[in-house]
């Protein structure tokens, strides 16, 4: 039902894309990144839905970018594709055990995850903010000194910040992690921590969804999403960023992104 919904909105998009007279064509090659030679016919995708707008659930559905961009994807290459929601940090292990085939969970690039998993081609920036209640003493990057940083993780933020402050961060003992960046956000609210880092679009998120709270201005770090696959599977490397660049060409993925997060 799901994957027919989406079908049907992607359709739909496309449709009135092309009305517009903005179809595009694709960036490399004709036709699309078809399944032949493909032994599975699942593409599991390993994620943490508690991170909206890029997946959370409605209701008992996991929705959001990612979840489509990867509908998407699979489509493409003629997989179904299946959701495995586990704990942020379980998703590398996850995808290099083979337990999944990718993780796609607005997923930064990183020197040290490169050591594990290949990443595909970036398909969105992310950038870590700082959230603070209304009325902090807080005001720029450079107050969190000395405070209590509540992080999600397993995150590049909870990494950052967790780091020696010769390398920019603020030490293990001023940052508290939490499995969700809803559970730092609560913490925040009922002041165990002084303010969240965290990525832009789930701040703006959390934010909206609870009052008393705004971001500051300065921003912690711009980072790459890609989509993180095994070490020795360079084939689905090659025909996910296949797949991703058709969408980005035929306008599919910014008609996803302009779905959850309308322009301001
Ligand atoms: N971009 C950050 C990172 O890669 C946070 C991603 C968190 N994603 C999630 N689905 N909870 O570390």
């Amino acid at each position: 039902m799901k994957k027919i919904l989406s079908f049907v909105v992607v359709a739909v998009l496309a449709l009135s894309l092309a009305a517009c007279g903005n179809s595009g064509a694709p960036a490399q090659g004709e036709g699309s990144a078809a399944g032949e030679g493909t032994s599975k016919e699942t593409l599991v995708m390993a994620t943490n839905g508690a991170f909206p707008p890029y997946e959370y659930y409605d209701g008992d559905v996991m929705v959001g970018i990612d979840v489509e961009m990867a509908q998407a994807v699979a489509d493409k290459l003629g997989m179904e594709l299946q959701i495995e929601d586990m704990d942020f940090g379980a998703i590398i292990a996850a995808v290099q055990s083979g337990k999944a085939d990718m993780g796609v969970a607005g997923m930064t690039v990183t020197e040290e995850r490169l050591e594990n998993v290949n990443f595909s081609d970036s398909y969105a920036t992310g950038i870590q903010v700082v959230i603070v209640k209304e009325g902090s003493d807080i005001a720029t990057i450079d107050d969190l000194e000395g405070k209590m940083i509540g992080v999600q993780e397993s995150t590049t933020g909870h990494i950052y910040c967790a780091d020696t402050p010769e390398n920019g961060g603020y030490g293990e003992e001023n940052v508290t992690a939490y499995t969700t960046g809803a559970n730092a956000v609560e913490a925040l609210k009922t002041g165990k921590v002084d303010c969240v880092v965290i990525d832009n679009e789930p701040a703006k998120a959390f934010v909206a969804a609870n009052e008393g709270l705004k971001i500051l201005e300065t921003e912690f770090a711009v980072e790459d999403y890609a989509i993180a696959i095994a070490k020795d599977n360079t084939e689905l490397v090659e025909k996910v960023n296949k797949a991703l660049a058709e969408l980005k060409a035929d306008g599919t993925l910014d008609a996803i992104v302009a779905k959850y997060i309308p322009a301001e």
